[in-house]
């Protein structure tokens, strides 16, 4: 397996100050068995990308397109151009807010991989598919239609993202996670083969803190985090990346 991953999306918040978290991340990721990410807004990335180190930076879309004419996007070449190695499709928001589809995101995964990224593709339910017992369901297809054929364990990993735990404090039981973690597990080594389906890292993500990161961490099939309002401050996202690695 490969190593684990934390990684903070710092979706619409920061400025150029607050590229000194890096610096303050710095010895917490060189002393992690982790592999530690920050995906902050596209136009701090190549400033980040100059002084991480150990630490990956990623972007928080693209385009699917390689170029053209499609203002106010970036595409995964310059992404990668810009010294990110990774890209979050798909997250929840970019859905809600820009009508994202599942048809949408696997083009765009394929454009990350087409520049070198490793796309993390994100699926969740809503409170209501919850409720109705829907979320196996809702994950199923999210997957099968995000994920592109020909992922590996390098091109590709899986965030699991409640989207009712998203930024309002509420966490799954551990029950719920491990059970949607080892759901996601099943149908990708069922597609993709048990050697690539067990290299894909699969993250949990929705309001995960310093609190309740040591347990999420030890369900099964949990590789990782992708962690929001946390990782804003180096302080939190230190110990969320101790309890990851
Ligand atoms: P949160 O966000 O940790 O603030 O809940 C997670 C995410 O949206 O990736």
């Amino acid at each position: 397996m490969r190593k684990k991953l934390a990684a903070g999306n710092w979706k619409m918040n920061g400025l150029l100050e607050n590229l000194s978290e890096i610096k303050s991340l710095a010895a917490t990721a060189q002393n992690s068995n982790c592999q530690v990410l920050i995906c902050p807004p596209a136009p701090l990335i190549h400033a980040m990308a100059q002084i991480s180190g150990d630490i990956a930076v990623g972007g928080q879309t693209c385009h699917a397109n390689e170029s053209g004419a499609h203002t106010g996007d970036t595409s995964a070449n310059l992404l990668a151009d810009c010294g990110a190695t990774y890209v979050i499709l798909g997250h929840s928001e970019r859905r809600a807010d820009h009508g994202e589809t599942d048809t949408d995101i696997r083009a765009k995964t394929k454009a990350a991989w087409g520049a070198g990224l490793t796309a993390i593709v994100c699926i969740g339910e809503s409170l209501a598919e919850r409720k109705a017992s829907n979320t196996l369901d809702i994950i199923g297809g999210q997957l099968s239609t995000s994920v592109p054929d020909n992922a590996t364990g390098e091109n590709l990993v899986v965030a699991y993202e409640p989207i009712w735990a998203i930024g309002t404090g509420l966490t799954p039981t551990l029950d719920q996670i491990g059970e949607v973690h080892d759901f996601i597990r099943a149908r990708l080594e069922r597609r993709f083969g048990q050697g690539v389906g067990r290299s894909v890292r699969i993250l949990y993500g929705g309001s995960m803190n310093p609190k309740n990161a040591a347990d999420i961490a030890d369900v099964s099939n949990v590789d990782g985090g992708l962690v929001g309002g946390a990782s804003l401050k180096a302080a939190d996202f230190s110990i969320i990346i101790k309890a990851l690695g």
